[in-house]
């Protein structure tokens, strides 16, 4: 028999039952015991998915003790202001997401009265939160079955059922449905990333991410960190930014400006400071 799915091809019931043992047997022998692995509560699990984004797991431990020390529940994280959240986040990368996690929080609590789950599933209406990370928090809070794809369990279905590189998200999301054992989804996934992590890895099968992490150096990204490292020391005027930064005339000016857009930074006068919100 052949269970049915949303692509041409069709994996044999056994051969997926052969793969879900082959992957838990893996997790048995091999398993990480992380720090976001020992509880349910979604705050501090949303945290640890957005902390992993793009960020080595070895580095994510280190910050996720940090925080859930100085701020354990959503409702102080959501009382914290956006300068403190971001001198908490400085090394891991991508404030973006630090800048996003702050407003997602504010408005979990303020629109769905700390209710993370329920927010979960109208993460549509929450910045910086998408499918993978919406359904992600779901599954290891409660277990519920559900299942995610990031780059490492697209590259495992990917190697483990010969699928063409090109596959759709589509396709994957619904091979991904196949295989997942009900009423074991959070070990499943764990088990995933872990097989994913430390034996089917990227340089051993050769299967690249979908979309590779762009060049940090010289990027907008990189002037925005600048800014934002110095802004949290002390407000500064454009030209002591020139100067510091010794960027090329005319770089400068639309960032800050797409900043005070996004609510991070503000001018009073001539000089810059980031927003007290
Ligand atoms: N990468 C993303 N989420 C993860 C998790 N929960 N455990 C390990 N690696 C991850």
């Amino acid at each position: 028999m052949a269970s049915s799915m949303n692509t041409s091809k069709t994996i044999p019931v056994e051969n997926i039952r052969l793969f879900q043992k082959k992957i838990f047997s893996f997790y048995e022998k091999n398993r990480r015991d992380l720090p976001w692995r020992k509880t349910t509560d979604p705050y501090k699990i949303l945290l640890s998915e957005l902390m992993l984004q793009q960020t080595q797991v070895k580095r994510v431990v280190l910050y996720y003790e940090k925080w859930i020390k100085k701020w354990p529940t959503i409702d102080a994280l959501a009382s914290a202001s956006l300068p403190e959240v971001l001198q908490m986040w400085m090394g891991l990368g991508y404030n973006s997401r630090a800048v996003n996690l702050h407003k997602t929080v504010r408005k979990i609590v303020a629109q769905f009265g700390c209710d993370v789950i329920e927010a979960m599933k109208q993460y549509k209406e929450l910045p910086g939160i998408g499918r993978y990370t919406s359904q992600a928090v779901q599954i290891f809070s409660t277990n519920a079955d559900l299942v995610t794809v990031d780059t490492n369990i697209r590259r495992i279905f990917i190697s483990e059922f010969a699928l063409p590189i090109t596959i759709t998200d589509m396709e994957l999301w619904g091979i991904a449905e196949t295989c997942l054992p009900r009423g074991k989804s959070r070990d499943w996934h764990n088990a995933l990333m872990d097989y994913g992590a430390l034996h089917l890895t990227a340089q051993k099968t050769g299967i690249k991410p979908k979309t590779q992490q762009s060049r940090f150096e010289g990027s907008d990204r990189q002037v925005r960190a600048k800014i934002l490292r110095c802004l949290l020391q002390k407000s500064m005027s454009l030209s002591e930014m020139e100067t510091t930064f010794k960027l090329e005339q005319g770089r400068l000016q639309p960032i800050l400006k797409k900043m005070i857009h996004e609510n991070i930074i503000e001018k009073r006068n001539t000089t810059y400071q980031l927003k007290e919100v």
